[in-house]
C-alpha cells in the first residue's frame, strides 16, 4: 500500500527518522551498538560499584571556527566511556548510573533537546525521547538543560533508591571538564550528607580491558582494513616517491572501506626518519636502498588498529637490514608464542628482551641489541590506540594486546619496528593482523609483483 504525505509531512517524517540514525552509528558502516550490549555494560559497571551514583559527561562540540554562526567541529568524537556505555555520539549529554542498596539498578540519560532552526545548519540530532530510548535501552531520556538540576533531584530525591556507597567519577586529565564541575557540585552541595568519592575512570577501564562481542566485530574490521593499507602501501613504495604519497594511499584505503578516522596519526617514516619512534610529518623522501616504517591504525566503530610493518623502498632488503629484521621478527615470535591466559605484559617484555640478548650475536657489537630497542614491547588496544587499563593486570581471555619489538639505528639510517594486534583466548592467542606480510620473503614477494619501475 502507498501513502500519500504532504511534502511537509514526509520531510518531518524523515528528519525525526534520520535523528537516532545520525547519533548512533545506526547508518554508519559499523552500524549502531545493540541495544541489549548497552545494557549488559552498563549492568557490569553497576554490579562493580556495588552501591552508588555514577555520573558520565559527553564530550563537547569544539569549533575550528571560532567566528562562525555555529559551532563548527570538523570530527565530532565522542567521549569513549559515553560511547561504551550509551552508543550515542550526541555532545553535551550526561549519563546517570544508581546502584541502589536494595539491588535496584537504573539509568539516566540527559541529552540536549533539538533545535530545528539550528538543525537547518547541521542537520537533524537526537533528542530526549522514544528514539532516544530505543537505541540505548535507557527508558527514561530527559532534557540536558538544567542538567544539573535535574540531576541532583535523581540523585536525592525522596523517590531515588537509597544508596550509600559514594559518587563514582572518572578523574584525571581528558576527562570532560563539566563533569568535574558538576560532581564537584553534587558533592559539596550536600552539607548534610557526607560523600565518599570513588575513581569511576579506573572501574570502567578494567571493565573494558575485556572486549565483548560486538566490540571485537569493530576491532577486527579496524585491523582488516589496516592490513589491506599495509599491503597496498608497500605494493606502492618505490624510490622517488614522497611519504606523503604513502600516507595518502593508506588513509585513502582506510576511508575507502568506511573507516572514519585515524586512530592515531599515520607514522611513515623513510631512512633516518624511520629511527624516530613517534615522526608522523610525513615529508621526507623514499630513498633507494633505505628502509621504511609505517605503523598505521584505522579507526572502524570508535576501534582502532595498530599495525607496525617495514619494507625495503628498493624492494629488497639489504644483507645488515635482512639480518636485523630477522632478529627483530624472531623476537616478536617468542613474545607471540607466550601470550597465554595469566601471563602479563611485563613477563612478556622480559622474554622479548632475554631473546633478543641471547640470538644477538655480532649484530649489534659493541655489547647486544637490547640496547637499540628504546620502547616498551606492547600496549591495550581498543578504543584508544593506547587504551585503557592497569598494565599489570594478568592477560585474560577477550583482552587485545599489542606486540612491537623494534631496533633503531639512526647512524645507520636503520629503524625496524613489527607490530602486531593479538586476541588472548583461551588456549593462547590469536594473531588478529595476520593478513598483513610479516616475514621478508613474503614482503620481498609482495613489492616484487607490484611495480616495474623499481627494479
Ligand atoms: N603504534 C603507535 C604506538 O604504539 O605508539
Amino acid at each position: 500500500m502507498r501513502v500519500e504525505f504532504s511534502h511537509g509531512y514526509s520531510v518531518l517524517l524523515a528528519v525525526v527518522c534520520l535523528a537516532g540514525v545520525l547519533e548512533a552509528q545506526a547508518g554508519s558502516p559499523a552500524g549502531a551498538v545493540p541495544p541489549e550490549t548497552l545494557q549488559a555494560r552498563r549492568a557490569k559497571v553497576m554490579e562493580a560499584m556495588g552501591t552508588g551514583v555514577a555520573v558520565l559527561g559527553s564530550a563537547a562540540v569544539r569549533s575550528i571556527e571560532p567566528h562562525g554562526p555555529h559551532p563548527q567541529d570538523s570530527d565530532f568524537r565522542q567521549d569513549n566511556d559515553f560511547f561504551y556505555l550509551t552508543g550515542l555520539e550526541t555532545p553535551d549529554s550526561w549519563l546517570v548510573l544508581i546502584a541502589g542498596e536494595d539491588g535496584s539498578r537504573e539509568a539516566r540519560l540527559f541529552l540536549p533537546e533539538r533545535d530545528t532552526a539550528r538543525e537547518r545548519w547541521t542537520g537533524p540530532k537526537l533528542g530526549p525521547g522514544p528514539e532516544a530510548a530505543g537505541l540505548t535501552g535507557i527508558d527514561t531520556v530527559l532534557p540536558a538543560n538544567g542538567a544539573e538540576w535535574g540531576i541532583n533531584r535523581l540523585v536525592f530525591g525522596s523517590r531515588s533508591p537509597a544508596w550509600t556507597g559514594g559518587v563514582f567519577v572518572r578523574r584525571g586529565p581528558g576527562r570532560p571538564e563539566a563533569e568535574s564541575e558538576l560532581v564537584r557540585e553534587l558533592v559539596f552541595r550536600r552539607t548534610g550528607r557526607p560523600l565518599t568519592v570513588h575513581d569511576l575512570g579506573h572501574l570502567i577501564a578494567q571493565q573494558r580491558l575485556i572486549k565483548d562481542d560486538d566490540e571485537l566485530r569493530r576491532l577486527r574490521r579496524a585491523i582488516d582494513i589496516t592490513a589491506e593499507a599495509q599491503r597496498e602501501a608497500m605494493a606502492a613504495v618505490q624510490p622517488g616517491m614522497w611519504e606523503y604519497q604513502i600516507e595518502a594511499i593508506i588513509e585513502y584505503v582506510f576511508r575507502r572501506n568506511g573507516a572514519e578516522r585515524v586512530g592515531f596519526p599515520s607514522i611513515v617514516g623513510a631512512g633516518v626518519n624511520s629511527t624516530t619512534l613517534h615522526y608522523d610529518e610525513s615529508r621526507g623522501p623514499l630513498d633507494a636502498g633505505d628502509l621504511i616504517i609505517m605503523d598505521i591504525g584505522a579507526e572502524f566503530g570508535y576501534y582502532t588498529a595498530d599495525i607496525t610493518r617495514t619494507a625495503p623502498v628498493s624492494g629488497r632488503f639489504s644483507e645488515r637490514q635482512r639480518e636485523l629484521y630477522q632478529l627483530v621478527l624472531a623476537t616478536q615470535q617468542a613474545a607471540i608464542d607466550s601470550v597465554y591466559p595469566g601471563t602479563t605484559m611485563g613477563r612478556l617484555n622480559q622474554i622479548a628482551r632475554s631473546y633478543l640478548q641471547e640470538h644477538s650475536g655480532d649484530l649489534c657489537e659493541p655489547g647486544d641489541c637490547t640496547q637499540y630497542f628504546v620502547h616498551g614491547l606492547s600496549h591495550w588496544l581498543g578504543m584508544d590506540v593506547h587504551d585503557v587499563g592497569d598494565y599489570r593486570t594478568p592477560l585474560a581471555p577477550g583482552m587485545v594486546l599489542t606486540i612491537e619489538p623494534g631496533l633503531y639505528l639512526p647512524a645507520e639510517r636503520i629503524g625496524i619496528r613489527i607490530e602486531d594486534d593479538i586476541l588472548v583466548t583461551e588456549n593462547g592467542s590469536e594473531v588478529l593482523s595476520r593478513m598483513a606480510p610479516r616475514d621478508v620473503d613474503a614482503i620481498e614477494a609482495l613489492m616484487s609483483s607490484s611495480s616495474t619501475s623499481r627494479n
